[in-house]
């Protein structure tokens, strides 16, 4: 590392970002563009931070190949307040929206749907601990919406081909964990929603884009700060917008332009589970993986040790090592290693390094 007194940052989020993305918010963080002033301190109104907000979007729509009949909103409340947002939005009063449960983060979608108005199971792998992607769903065909959770990040599952909803009904995504991790064909989505925190930033902002049709769906009585309709007529500007944020995922959105995109960037996130995984499965059951081979994760890959004492060793161990942020979400428990698009593959080699030397020694 460039930088003696960075650790290997293998946290779910908020997580490792880029260095470079670091070091040009530092070089820029007293004076920026000459103005004078840091990006936080100047007005969200004037042309130096339109220019901000709108570069972040067109590098976004470039990165994903995002079609011109779709909003790009930048928006606050993180992931969260889209399980509230999505329903209040597009699903009509009285009708019902289906959703596909495949960890904690579909489950809270629904609980969230189900306070304001209907909301159906079209599947569940609670039973099987969530450890896989359902092979079957039960779909409404006359649904709201279809909704799936790209990443799981706690129980490190992850859908690599889009469920597919019955014609006419909007697939809506929550992609928190995995965006801009892999190219995806925005066409087959009705709405992608992301928290920056994991992939594309800091936290305070929330990436939305919606497909146009759909704002039309959106009612006339909604506060407007939760009224995509009003977000996008404004472009995202009906209040001040999470400035410093969307500064950073634009930097991050241009960082990972230049790595050559998303196609670069899956192969090297590819690159990065494979090491890890290989590491799980060639220790003889000493690390053991929590999600069925299929439904594997390249972003978050939580594993257990033979008993929880090794697993607190373990963290302690790994973190005097410089390998930070590897216990894992209490509902899983054992460890979890986070590998975003910014966690590198020396970093991810460092790990199954200290994984190899910790089994010599415990195993
Ligand atoms: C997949 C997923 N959805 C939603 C959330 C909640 O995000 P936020 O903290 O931005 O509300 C998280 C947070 O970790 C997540 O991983």
């Amino acid at each position: 590392m460039s930088n003696p007194k960075r650790v290997y940052n293998f946290n779910p989020g908020p997580a490792v970002l880029p260095l470079e993305v670091l070091q040009q918010a530092q070089a820029e963080l007293l004076d920026f563009k000459g103005t004078g002033m840091s990006v936080m301190e100047i007005s969200h109104r004037s042309k130096e931070f339109e220019a901000v907000i709108q570069t972040a979007e067109a590098d976004l729509r470039e990165l994903l190949g995002i079609p011109a009949n779709y909003k790009i909103l930048f928006l606050q409340g993180g992931a969260s307040l889209q399980f509230a947002m999505l329903p209040m939005n597009l699903r009509a009063a009285g009708a019902s929206a289906d959703y596909i449960v495949t960890g904690v983060w579909g489950k809270t979608a629904i609980k969230e749907a189900r306070k304001i108005g209907k909301a159906r199971t079209a599947a569940n792998t609670e039973a099987d601990g969530f450890t896989s992607i359902p092979e079957t769903l039960d779909l409404d065909p006359q649904a709201a919406y279809l909704h799936f959770t790209s990443n799981e990040t706690i129980h490190g599952i992850e859908y690599f081909t889009e469920p597919t909803p019955p014609a006419g009904v909007p697939l809506i995504c929550d992609a928190s964990s995995d965006f801009i991790s892999h190219p995806i064909d925005v066409s087959k989505y009705g709405l992608i929603y992301a928290g920056a925190q994991k992939n594309a930033g800091p936290s305070g902002v929330t990436i939305v884009i919606i497909r146009d049709d759909l704002l039309e769906r959106v009612p006339a009585n909604l506060p407007v700060m939760l009224d995509y309709k009003a977000q996008a007529a404004t472009g995202s500007m009906h209040n001040t917008p999470p400035s410093f944020s969307v500064y950073m995922v634009g930097l991050v959105f241009k960082w990972a332009l230049k790595s050559g995109g998303l196609t670069e960037i899956e192969k090297t996130n590819r690159k990065k589970a494979e090491l890890v995984y290989q590491a799980i499965d060639q220790s003889g059951g000493f690390y053991r993986g929590h999600a069925q081979p299929a439904a594997r994760s390249l972003m978050n890959i939580p594993f257990r040790l033979p008993s929880e004492e090794l697993e607190e060793t373990f963290s302690k161990e790994a973190k005097n090592a410089g390998l930070i942020g590897l216990k894992g979400h209490r509902s899983v428990g054992g460890m979890r290693a986070s590998i975003y698009n910014a966690m590198t593959v020396e970093g991810t080699q460092a790990l199954v390094n200290f994984m190899a030397d910790f089994q010599r020694k415990n195993g």
